[in-house]
């Protein structure tokens, strides 16, 4: 077996583990990041793409905001759709200014992998049988098989930033982690076509057949998104299908609807809330989906990851230039704060907009919620403020 000792090894190459690694690097703190998939794969897949304020200054005072500002679209308002009409959230003038960042998930993840391998940062892609050993002691390690050899990677931490479904929650003994979630009855069933956005701002609209969410990637790229059934067959969902039920969902009296183009991309996602406590074991420390799920609502999954990592990044640095373990102590209560705020309002949007096995006493006190937002200064600026992000801890002034 081949043997790397670094300061801290990072399980996945997420937009966490890259954020981790170029921000302890900044630092001047090493870093390992292994990766089960390839390249290519990460560089690829196509996730939610709205940043909050706090995200974009971030990538920008580190460093990698040059080809966001060249490529990524600003946003100053939401459009709420229901019964037949759209209304806009002004979000900048009830923020002091802020906005959200359209720019995809995949493209943050592109910007720092060329990033980290230009500042001459160790990513080890397609590894596989990824393990976690000895997190109860002072040397934790990491083992993987990669370019067809076994390898240990040992560390002083190891930062589990592999997802949901990610080997690093499983390496703390049984019952360490009290784990909350909350499963919904339907998925999101997305896709991406090839037609110009039809509409400068995103357009969330209720509907009695259920949800639809308008967005974009690009000036040519419309991304659309349907409430569906969590295990829907996508076999059964032509094009045509597809474009009637956005229509409908859609329908307003100003006759607006999104343009129709060929579909680049189709898939279901699905919609689950989760939050993992604490988010420490001893040594190991996860961060992003690794800790927590938020439903898609409101695009929060990524803001929260980056979050998080900043936090992790800060009692690293701590701990390394004074010995401190105070921050590091304090990682999960600083983090859990923003993600439970997060998780409130990802649950609030998902209650408002979707569908849900209702009876009409609810559909009725939903649209009465909608009517209040999009009258009510107060809730308007209540949404507002959460949709820009809330304060990032720690984050350059
Ligand atoms: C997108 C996804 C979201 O969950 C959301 O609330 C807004 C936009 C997107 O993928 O563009």
């Amino acid at each position: 077996m081949s043997r790397l000792e670094t300061q801290v090894a990072i399980v996945g190459a997420g937009p966490a583990g890259l954020m981790l690694s170029h921000l302890l690097h900044l630092d001047g703190i090493h870093s390992v990041i292994v990766e089960m998939r390839s390249r290519q794969y990460c560089e690829s897949r196509i996730r939610a793409g709205v940043l909050e304020q706090g995200t974009v200054d971030l990538l920008r005072h580190t460093g990698v905001g040059a080809r966001l500002d060249r490529e990524a679209l600003v946003h100053r308002g939401i459009e709420i759709g229901f019964d037949r009409r759209r209304h806009r959230i002004p979000i900048s003038d009830l923020t002091g200014g802020k906005c959200v960042t359209v720019y995809g998930q995949h493209e943050v993840v592109k910007d720092l992998i060329a990033r980290r391998i230009s500042d001459d940062g160790r990513i080890l892609f397609d590894c596989s049988k990824t393990s976690i050993h000895g997190v109860d002691g002072t040397h934790p390690a990491v083992r993987v098989d990669h370019a067809g050899e076994s390898l240990e990677i040992t560390a002083d931490f190891i930062a589990g930033c592999d997802g949901f479904h990610g080997v690093c929650r499983e390496a703390a003994p049984s019952g360490h982690f009290q784990c909350f979630e909350r499963a919904y009855s339907f998925g999101w069933l997305g896709i991406l076509a090839d037609a110009p956005p039809s509409s400068e701002e995103l357009v969330y609209a209720h509907h009695e057949r259920g949800f639809a969410l308008f967005s974009m990637r690009s000036r040519k790229l419309t991304r659309l998104y349907l409430q569906a059934r969590p295990d829907e067959d996508l076999g059964q969902w032509t094009d045509d299908r597809i474009w009637n039920e956005l229509f409908r969902r859609f329908e307003s009296s100003d006759g607006w609807l999104p343009n129709r183009g060929r579909i680049l991309q189709k898939g279901v996602a699905a919609v689950r809330s989760f939050v993992c406590e604490p988010m420490q074991y001893k040594r190991l420390f996860l961060a992003g989906d690794a800790a927590h799920i938020v439903p898609p609502t409101g695009a929060k999954g990524m803001n929260l990851a980056i979050a998080d990592v900043l936090v992790l990044s800060h009692a690293l640095r701590a701990y390394y230039r004074a010995q401190t373990p105070q921050q590091l102590d304090d990682y999960s209560r600083v983090c859990l704060r923003r993600v439970w705020n997060a998780q409130r309002f990802s649950w609030w949007m998902t209650s408002l907009f979707h569908r849900f096995d209702h009876n009409e006493f609810d559909r009725r006190r939903q649209l009465a919620e909608l009517d209040y937002l999009t009258t009510s200064q107060a809730a308007a600026t209540a949404l507002a403020e959460n949709y820009v992000g809330l304060p990032f801890e720690g984050a350059p002034p």
